[in-house]
C-alpha cells in the first residue's frame, strides 16, 4: 500500500487555497522566546493598554468557580443589561465571541454563492478573509487620497447581487472617520435589500463631533447592524466578547447561526461588569486622546507622515521600509505593526496609543534606529 499522502490541495476550494491566514500582532511571550528580551511592549493589536478594573476582574474570578457548567447559551443577563445601556430591544442584540465571529457570521448568513459584499481596502482584514472564504464573494473598493472610506465608490460598486457592505468606523488600520452626513448619505444612495453594518469596534475611543452613534440610524434605516465590541476600551480582548445591534427580524435569523455556548462564562461576566463602570471607559478615552495627540506629534518630529485618527492606534508612514523598522524596534522591545498584512506597501506602519510611559519608550527607540 502507497502510504504517501495524496495531494491535499487539490481537495480544497480555491477560495480557501487563496487566503492569507490573519496574521496578528506578535505576542510578547513570542517576542521575549526569540529575541531573549524580558522588557517588552505591545503596541501592535489595538488592545487597551490598562488592565480590567479590580470590579471586572473580581467578576471574572467569581465566575471562573463555575466553569465546569456550560455558560448561559442565552446570554440572557448580558443582553438585558447591554439592552437597558444602549436603549435598545433585548431583541436587536445578538452576541458573539468577539465581534469578529459576528462579522463572520454575518456574511455567512446572507451571502449565496454569485452575491457579493463591499468594503474598503485597506480596511479591516478580516472582511477580506471572511469574503475569501465564503464564495470569493469580496468587493473591496480602495480608499480615497486622505486614507478614508469612499463612500461614493462604494455605493457605486453596489450591484443587484450585492448583499453585504462593511464600513470600518473609525477605520482600521488608518483611524479614518465617516461622518454622520457622510454616512445617512451612503445609507440614502444604497438599497434597502443590501444590509450595511458599521462595524464601530473604535467607537467609545472616537471624540470628532461629527462622528455618529451607528445606532441612530437604525430607526429609519433597518437594513442597518451595529458591529461593537468589548475587547478594546473594555479591556477584555483576551475573553472575546463583542455584539451586533439591528432591527429584531434579522437578529432572529442571525441569532440561528451562532455556535451553541458561543460566548463563554468569563466573557459574560466580565461583560456585565465593565458595563457597570462607565467612567472607566471615560478615562481610557481620554487617556488615549493624550496620548495619541502627543504621539502624533512625536512621530511627525521623527520625519512621519500620520494620518489624523479617530481610535486607539496611529497609521504612520516613513521613508525607511516598515519591515525594518519594525524589525530593529523588535529588537528594541518594541512591536508595532507593518501594514504589509494589510495589503500595503512598503513604510507603512500602525502603532497602537499604549500608556504614556510606553509611548515614550517607543520614540526614545525610534529616536535611537532613525538616529534622532
Ligand atoms: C475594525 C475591527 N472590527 C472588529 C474587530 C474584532 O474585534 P473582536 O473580535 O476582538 O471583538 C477588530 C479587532 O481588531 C477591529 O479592528
Amino acid at each position: 500500500m502507497n502510504n504517501h499522502p495524496p495531494n491535499f490541495n487539490t481537495l480544497f476550494r480555491p477560495g480557501t487555497l487563496s487566503v492569507q491566514p490573519y496574521s496578528p500582532g506578535k505576542p510578547i511571550e513570542e517576542v521575549q522566546r526569540e529575541l531573549g528580551l524580558e522588557d517588552i511592549i505591545k503596541l501592535a493589536s489595538n488592545e487597551d493598554p490598562e488592565g480590567p478594573r479590580p470590579e471586572v476582574i473580581a467578576a471574572i474570578q467569581q465566575a471562573a468557580l463555575e466553569i465546569n457548567r456550560y455558560p448561559d447559551g442565552s446570554c440572557y443577563t448580558l443582553t438585558q443589561k447591554l439592552a437597558h445601556h444602549l436603549g435598545v430591544e433585548p431583541e436587536s442584540i445578538l452576541l458573539g465571541n468577539g465581534s469578529n465571529e459576528l462579522l463572520n457570521m454575518i456574511v455567512r448568513a446572507l451571502i449565496s454563492p454569485g452575491e457579493n459584499m463591499v468594503f474598503a481596502r485597506p480596511s479591516f482584514v478580516v472582511y477580506d478573509l471572511a469574503a475569501s472564504l465564503h464564495f470569493e464573494c469580496g468587493r473591496p473598493v480602495p480608499l480615497d487620497e486622505q486614507d478614508r472610506h469612499d463612500l461614493v465608490a462604494m455605493a457605486a460598486a453596489v450591484d443587484e447581487k450585492t448583499k453585504l457592505m462593511m464600513i470600518c468606523n473609525p477605520n482600521n488600520p488608518t483611524g479614518t472617520y465617516c461622518s454622520a452626513q457622510a454616512v445617512k448619505t451612503l445609507l440614502d444612495s444604497v438599497p434597502r435589500r443590501v444590509i450595511v453594518v458599521l462595524d464601530e469596534a473604535y467607537f467609545e475611543y472616537a471624540f470628532a463631533e461629527d462622528y455618529p452613534d451607528g445606532l441612530q440610524f437604525l430607526a429609519h434605516y433597518p437594513n442597518v447592524v451595529v458591529a461593537r465590541t468589548f475587547s478594546k476600551i473594555h479591556a477584555l480582548a483576551g475573553v472575546r466578547v463583542g455584539y451586533a445591534v439591528g432591527h429584531p427580524d434579522l437578529i432572529k435569523q442571525f441569532q440561528k447561526t451562532r455556535e451553541p455556548f458561543n460566548v463563554n462564562t468569563l466573557a459574560q461576566a466580565g461583560a456585565i461588569a465593565a458595563l457597570a463602570l462607565p467612567d472607566a471607559v471615560a478615562q481610557r478615552a481620554r487617556r488615549n486622546r493624550t496620548e495619541g495627540k502627543w504621539l502624533a506629534e512625536a512621530l511627525l518630529g521623527l520625519g512621519f507622515s500620520v494620518v489624523p485618527s479617530q481610535a486607539n492606534f496611529l497609521f504612520a508612514r516613513h521613508a525607511l521600509p516598515a519591515g525594518e523598522l519594525c524589525a530593529r524596534l523588535l529588537k528594541l522591545g518594541v512591536i508595532i505593526r507593518p501594514m504589509s498584512a494589510f495589503g500595503l506597501g512598503d513604510g507603512a506602519v500602525r502603532i497602537t496609543i499604549g500608556l504614556p510611559e510606553e509611548n515614550r519608550r517607543c520614540i526614545a527607540a525610534l529616536e535611537e534606529i532613525l538616529g534622532h
